[in-house]
């Protein structure tokens, strides 16, 4: 599903240069759940929006579904990105003047699906979620650990083959954090959903199927759990 091979990321601010990953090797198969984990400034996130066709490395290759993504145009990354992976983030990136059904919709209304296919996918997948009793509330109207509920859903409704999530918890109490977790590990249990999972919690890292550590750009240690 995954397959980076020495792949290296620099970014360039003017003079300055940034060697944020230095030759990462990683192979995730279809299934696998693997969580990211490693110090402030390792490259995780880096190393997230290069596997998430967000960014393209500077080096190496990298091949989602058997697909080399750097060679593809922007147009095709865009629509790629859309079909094939989903997405969370720390800081949900709900969009305030939806509610919650709305926001998880909009996948679904950019692959072109009708109204009424949208809205039904959204309720179920929000069901599924547990949140089926917050569908017209506001995303100010709910806590954070519904509105990052609200976002994997949104993650899921274009029913991705990747999911990918940088620090999902860590805006949550810790009940809230290990419930967030508990979804995932569900998710991949259940439906075989292929999960990516950057947090610096240990104890949440270790929920995963598998562990890699990043040290200053580069794969420190792995761990299956
Ligand atoms: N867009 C960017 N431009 C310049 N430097 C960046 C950018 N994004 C990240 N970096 C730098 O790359 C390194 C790795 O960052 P990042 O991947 O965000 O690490 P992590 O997610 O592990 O905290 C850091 O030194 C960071 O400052
Ligand atoms: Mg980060």
């Amino acid at each position: 599903m995954i397959k980076l091979k020495g792949v290296h990321k620099v970014y360039s601010m003017g003079d300055v240069k940034v060697h944020a990953l230095r030759g990462i090797d990683m192979n995730v198969k279809k299934g696998d759940f693997v969580s990211i984990m490693g110090p402030s400034g390792s490259g995780k996130s880096t190393m997230l929006h290069i596997i998430g066709v967000l960014d393209r490395q500077t080096k190496g290759s990298v091949h989602i579904k058997s697909v080399d993504v750097a060679m593809m145009s922007d147009e095709d990354r865009t629509s790629f990105r859309l079909k094939e992976i989903g997405f969370v983030f720390q800081f949900y990136s709900l969009l305030p003047e939806l509610t919650a059904l709305e926001n998880i919709f909009i996948p679904n209304m950019l692959a072109g699906m009708n109204g009424k296919q949208c809205r039904k996918n959204a309720r179920e997948m929000m069901e599924k979620l547990g949140i089926g009793e917050r569908l017209s509330n506001y995303p100010h109207q709910l806590s954070g650990g519904e509105q990052q509920r609200v976002s994997i859903a949104r993650a899921l409704v274009n029913k991705p083959e990747l999911l990918l999530a940088d620090e999902p918890t860590a805006s949550l109490d810790s009940k809230s954090a290990m419930n967030v977790i508990s979804i995932l590990r569900k998710l991949n249990e259940e439906i075989r959903q292929t999960i990516v999972l950057i947090t610096h919690e240990q104890s949440l890292g270790a929920l995963a199927d598998r562990g890699i550590w990043l040290k200053d750009g580069a794969v420190e240690r792995e761990k299956d759990f």
